[in-house]
């Protein structure tokens, strides 16, 4: 398998008034394509300045990130993005708001071809409906639907998400969490997730990474051995609730406390 997204050596420090601010040292990070990475690591340690780099929105001091092969010098449009505030336009409904990407990167395809791509991933997230409604007539989680579709609608190499159920209900999430495996069973693409949730990690994960405290380095990964059809009730086994211990105490590690002796 190839790696679509490979940081070799990224090391970034921000410039600010009280002098550099080591945010990134020497990070290695490799995701086959296909895969779903999810990246969790204290508050502040480096998580989005991540997703900037691979990007592109971000060069880093040093070391290389490499999407598809090719080394990121700038932003791409090959890079979908989602963030924990949907950014939907209002004075477009969600059909509209699906189409956008499609506007931007496939100026050539046909207006009937866009509309039937993006209701095709209307439709798989359950929002059969309310295509023609205005994003501030919906829920949160369907906002979040929407946005979703909007971020893979032109078949992205790769779906970068920060936080995006963040700030979803508990049960909220847990359905979008579905969703996503649901969607990426359907489609099958390469995803990085940010999260600080970490039976999200798990649920969504092919591999976890966990992030040392600022400034950032690799410290854990974890190869997700559950099975590609697993449902929420997976994350009520006793091999789950193992894999989240270790997680915790890793967490901890990088928060500079001591993990519990159990
Ligand atoms: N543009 C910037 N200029 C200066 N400092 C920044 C900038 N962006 C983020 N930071 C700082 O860099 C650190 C890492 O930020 P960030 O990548 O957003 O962390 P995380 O997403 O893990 O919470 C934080 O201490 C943050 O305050
Ligand atoms: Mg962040």
């Amino acid at each position: 398998m190839t790696n679509l997204i490979e940081i070799k050596g990224v090391t970034h420090a921000y410039k600010t008034p009280a002098g550099p601010l080591p945010v990134l040292d020497n990070l290695e990070l490799s995701v086959p394509e296909g895969e779903f990475c999810a990246v969790v690591g204290p508050s502040g340690c480096g998580k989005s300045t991540l997703t900037r780099l691979v990007s592109g929105l971000m060069k880093p001091d040093t070391g290389e990130v490499w999407l598809h092969g090719e080394r990121v010098k700038g932003p791409r449009k090959t890079v979908g993005m989602a963030f924990q505030n949907p950014v939907l336009l209002e004075w477009r409904t969600i059909l509209q708001n699906v189409i956008l990407p499609l506007e931007i990167v496939a100026g050539s395809m046909p207006q009937k071809d866009r509309e039937a791509r993006a209701m095709q991933l209307i439709e798989m997230v359950g929002l059969k409906g309310f295509e023609n409604k205005r994003p501030s007539e919906l829920s949160g989680g369907m906002r979040q639907r929407a946005s979703l579709c909007r971020a893979i609608v032109h078949k992205p190499d790769v779906l970068i998400m920060d936080e995006p159920f963040g700030a979803l209900d508990a049960f909220t999430r847990e359905d979008l969490w579905q969703t996503m495996r649901d969607l990426r069973a359907a489609e099958p693409f390469t995803c990085v997730l940010i999260t600080h949730d970490l039976r999200e990690s798990v649920f969504l994960g092919d591999q976890v990474i966990v992030l040392s405290g600022r400034p950032a380095h690799t410290q854990y990964v974890m190869d997700v051995d559950l099975p590609a059809d697993r449902t929420i009730d997976i994350l009520y086994t006793p091999k789950v609730a193992d894999m989240l211990h270790i997680l915790r105490d890793q967490i901890k590690l990088a928060q500079g406390r001591e993990p519990k002796v159990h």
